[in-house]
């Protein structure tokens, strides 16, 4: 284990493999501390190919009873604006290998409503969706319990993007992102709500990762916007592969 300050956790693991099965045990525990606290376990989940097994490892027979699944709700920290049967959906996956296959009632999946005539009308719709379940005041934000997240080669987060005006969103909740070429439009959290939540998780994986990785541990620079992940009062914690975390000095 690497710690860099208070806020900021690295733990190596050999592979894929490995991480996936940490940050599971890392979420059933975080599971069980938020629902004693408050009853209830939020989660915000990723896309990306990444946390693809440790979901797979959630929905499994192992975890199928060590996790009070009634009590969980889950959002999605962004998503692409395709159906929800789409192969580039961030939903489709996490749903097929995961949320099918545990014990959890309809009303606590919360996906982003992609079947609108643009991403803005779905994102303003999903603020509404998190505004109504957090029962927040005008300018409150959200805590989630558990945000799961991934960095790209470019350093993007969710769906926030190098240079993207939404970096400097303050008040919304989530943003519609409008690509052109043949990236999907998406819709993302921003980074008030991602800065707020208790627990922030990084899966990091590959070699292809390494040098971005380091760049964004190094320190906040806003054209990362990875880097821009500092929870104000929360933990920080990035779990990375032997691969990913071959630049980071052990410190
Ligand atoms: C998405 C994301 C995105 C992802 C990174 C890393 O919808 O694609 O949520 O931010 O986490 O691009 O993706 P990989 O895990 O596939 O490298």
């Amino acid at each position: 284990m690497i710690s860099m300050n208070k806020k900021m956790t690295i733990r190596k693991f050999p592979d894929l493999e490995a991480i996936s099965h940490h940050a599971a045990g890392i979420f059933s525990i975080l599971s069980e501390e938020g629902i004693s606290a408050t009853g209830r376990f939020v989660v915000a989940l990723a896309g990306g190919n990444t946390p693809q097994r440790f979901y797979a490892i959630l929905g499994s027979d192992r975890y199928r009873d060590r996790i009070r699944w009634k009590e969980v709700h889950f959002f999605w920290g962004d998503e692409r604006f395709v159906p929800h049967n789409h192969k580039d959906s961030n939903y489709l996956p996490v749903y097929e290998s995961f949320l099918s296959r545990i014990p959890i009632n309809h009303g606590n999946i919360h996906p982003v409503e992609t079947g609108t005539n643009s991403p803005a009308i779905s994102s303003e719709i999903y603020e509404r969706e998190m505004r109504n379940f957090f029962q927040l005041k005008e300018n409150e934000i959200p805590r989630f319990d558990l945000i799961i997240l991934g960095i790209g080669k470019d350093g993007h987060t969710a769906s926030l993007f190098p240079g993207d005006k939404v970096l400097g969103e303050e008040t919304h909740l989530t943003a519609p992102v409008i690509t052109v070429g043949t990236l999907h439009s998406r819709i993302t959290i921003t980074l008030p709500v991602i800065n707020n939540a208790r627990n922030v998780l990084f899966l990091v994986s590959g070699e292809e990762k390494a040098s971005i990785l380091k760049r964004v541990i190094d320190g906040p620079n806003l054209s990362l916007p990875a880097s821009l992940v500092c929870p104000r009062n929360g933990r920080l914690t990035f779990i990375v592969d032997e691969k990913a975390g071959s630049l980071l000095q052990q410190r």
